[in-house]
C-alpha cells in the first residue's frame, strides 16, 4: 500500500516536472536583421521621448528627495550612491528650449515629463506663479515646435511639507495632490492634452516601503499596500479633477484631455522552469508588482496579499471608468527563485544568458512583447512612456532601441492597441539613488559644462523616426 503511495507521488512530481518545463513562459523570439524600412508602423504613431523633472530640471531642493539627499542610512553610508546630489542636474529648467529643439531634430513629436509639485506649491496651499507661468511657456513652446506634450503630475517626489506630514501614508496626501492637480490642469489645460496621473505607484510604493532604499526608507509590505492603495485612489480623483478643469482642445482632435496612470510592468520568470517553488516565487512577484494594480483596474478592488506578511483588499469603487490610456514603462527580465535572505523572500536576479545593462538589468525585448500583452485592458490605448538603456556601450544602445522598436511592432500585429513610443532620457539624468553614473540618455550630457551630444547608439532612433516621414 505504502509503496504504491510513493509510485504515485514519484510519478506525479516526474509529470508535474515534465509539464512545468514545458509550460509556455516565453514567447518564440528570432534574432533575426532588422529593415528599418520595412518596420510599419500608423502615420500618426508618436515618437518620443521622456524625463522627469528631479532628475534633469536642478534646483528640486524642496521635495522629499533634498531630504533624501542629507540624510544617512542606519550603516551610516549616504543614501545616494558616493553621497551624490542632482544640483543642477542638466540644467534642464533653463535649457528646456535647447532640449525640446534637440528631440525635434531627431524627428520626436511628443515629450514626456513631469511638473515638480514642490516648486509649484512650495507650501500647503501656498503656489509660485512664476513656476506655473515656466511650465505653461514649456507647453506652449512644445506646441509652436511640433511635439505633444505628456505631463507626469507624479514622477516619484513629494513637497517636503508633505513628506513631514507622512506623505502617501496619510489619507489626505489624496486631497493635497487633487488640489494641485485642479491648479495645473486649470494652467495647462489650453496647451495640453495628454495627462498622466501617477508615475510607477508599485515601483514607487516598492522601493520607500519595503526595499527601502527610497524615501521614506521603510520595510513594511503593509504600509506598502496602504501607500499604494492612497495613489489608486489619488489617481482616481485627479482623473476627474482633469475632466471637471480642462476643456480645452489642445491639439484639435476634437477631445480635451486624456488621463492615464502609467504603469511599469518587470517580466518575472522561473529560475527552473522545472521546479514548482520557482514558478511560485514568480508567479508572487508578478502578482506584488504588476498584477495588483492592474487588477484593481479591472475589478475596482485594490487587493495586495502574500500570506502571512500583507493582506490588503479595498474596494475603490468606479475605479475602471478612470483610464483614457495607459502608460507601460518595460525595462527587464528578472529570474526569481525562493531565498530566506531576500525581501518577500524571493531572490530576483538577471538571466546570465543575456546582455547586460549598466544598471545590471538583462536586456530582453520579448518582454515588451510579453508586457504589452499583460498590460492591455478592453478600450485602452497604450503609450509606451518609458524604455531605455543605461550603457556606454553604444553598440548596445543601438540594438536595444532596434529590438525593442521591433518588439511593439510584433505586439501591435498581434492586436495591441500601441499608439506611441518614449525613450528614456533624452538626456543623461540623475539616476535617483545611483547618481550621475548611469546613462540613459540619447544625448550625452557633460555636467560640467552642460553640452549636450547625439550618442552614436541613439542615431538608429533618428532613422527610425524619419525613415517613418517624421522630419523637422
Ligand atoms: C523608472 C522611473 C524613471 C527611471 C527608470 C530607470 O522606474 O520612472 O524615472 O529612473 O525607472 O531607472
Amino acid at each position: 500500500m505504502i509503496i504504491n503511495l510513493i509510485i504515485v507521488l514519484v510519478l506525479a512530481v516526474i509529470l508535474l516536472t515534465i509539464w512545468l518545463n514545458f509550460r509556455h513562459n516565453d514567447v518564440k523570439w528570432s534574432d533575426r536583421k532588422i529593415d528599418i524600412a520595412k518596420l510599419d508602423f500608423p502615420r500618426d504613431f508618436l515618437w518620443g521621448a521622456a524625463t522627469s523633472a528631479y532628475q534633469v530640471e536642478g534646483a528640486c531642493d524642496q521635495n522629499d528627495w533634498s531630504v533624501w539627499e542629507r540624510s544617512f542610512a542606519e550603516n551610516a553610508n549616504p543614501r545616494i550612491k558616493g553621497g551624490q546630489k542632482p544640483g543642477l542636474a542638466a540644467d534642464h529648467w533653463n535649457r528646456y528650449r535647447n532640449d525640446i529643439d534637440l528631440l525635434r531634430q531627431m524627428g520626436g513629436n511628443a515629450y514626456r515629463f513631469s511638473v515638480e509639485w514642490s516648486k509649484v506649491c512650495p507650501g500647503p496651499g501656498v503656489w509660485d506663479r512664476r513656476v506655473i507661468d515656466h511650465y505653461i511657456e514649456k507647453c506652449a513652446y512644445l506646441n509652436e515646435n511640433g511635439a505633444k506634450p505628456f505631463v507626469t503630475l507624479h514622477h516619484f517626489t513629494i513637497p517636503a511639507w508633505l513628506f513631514e506630514r507622512g506623505g502617501f501614508e496619510h489619507p489626505d496626501s489624496v486631497n493635497y495632490f487633487s488640489d494641485f492637480v485642479y491648479k495645473m490642469a486649470e494652467a495647462l489645460g489650453p496647451y495640453v492634452d495628454y495627462w498622466a496621473t501617477i508615475n510607477e505607484p508599485a515601483v514607487y510604493a516598492m522601493m520607500g516601503w519595503v526595499r527601502g532604499i527610497f524615501p521614506p526608507g521603510k520595510q513594511d509590505p503593509g504600509l506598502a499596500a496602504r501607500v499604494l492603495n492612497n495613489l489608486l485612489k489619488a489617481h482616481f480623483q485627479a482623473y476627474h479633477a482633469i475632466h471637471e478643469t480642462d476643456q480645452s482642445d489642445a491639439d484639435g482632435d476634437g477631445v480635451p484631455c486624456k488621463v492615464g496612470i502609467v504603469k511599469n510592468i518587470t517580466i518575472f520568470d522561473p529560475a527552473r522552469k522545472w521546479w514548482l517553488p520557482d514558478w511560485v516565487g514568480a508567479k508572487i512577484l508578478h502578482h506584488l508588482f504588476n498584477q495588483s494594480v492592474l487588477e484593481a483596474f479591472l475589478t475596482d478592488r485594490f487587493a495586495f496579499n502574500l500570506k502571512n506578511i500583507v493582506n490588503f483588499s479595498q474596494k475603490i469603487p468606479g475605479l475602471s471608468d478612470t483610464l483614457d490610456w495607459i502608460g507601460l514603462n518595460y525595462y527587464t527580465q528578472y529570474l526569481c527563485k525562493p531565498d530566506r535572505k531576500s525581501d518577500f523572500k524571493i531572490k530576483m536576479y538577471p538571466s546570465q544568458k543575456a546582455a547586460q545593462t549598466d544598471m545590471g538589468w538583462a536586456v530582453y525585448p520579448a518582454g515588451l512583447y510579453r508586457a504589452l500583452q499583460m498590460i492591455r485592458l478592453p478600450g485602452v490605448p497604450i503609450y509606451i512612456t518609458e524604455n531605455g538603456i543605461a550603457t556606454e556601450d553604444e553598440t548596445l544602445r543601438q540594438d536595444f532601441i532596434l529590438k525593442h522598436v521591433e518588439a511593439i511592432r510584433e505586439a501591435m500585429l498581434d492586436s495591441c492597441d500601441v499608439r506611441g513610443y518614449f525613450y528614456r532620457s533624452l538626456l543623461d539624468n540623475f539616476e535617483w539613488v545611483e547618481g550621475f553614473d548611469k546613462r540613459f540618455g540619447l544625448y550625452h550630457v557633460d555636467f560640467e559644462t552642460q553640452k549636450r551630444t547625439l550618442k552614436d547608439g541613439a542615431q538608429i532612433y533618428k532613422e527610425i523616426i524619419h525613415a517613418r516621414g517624421h522630419k523637422k
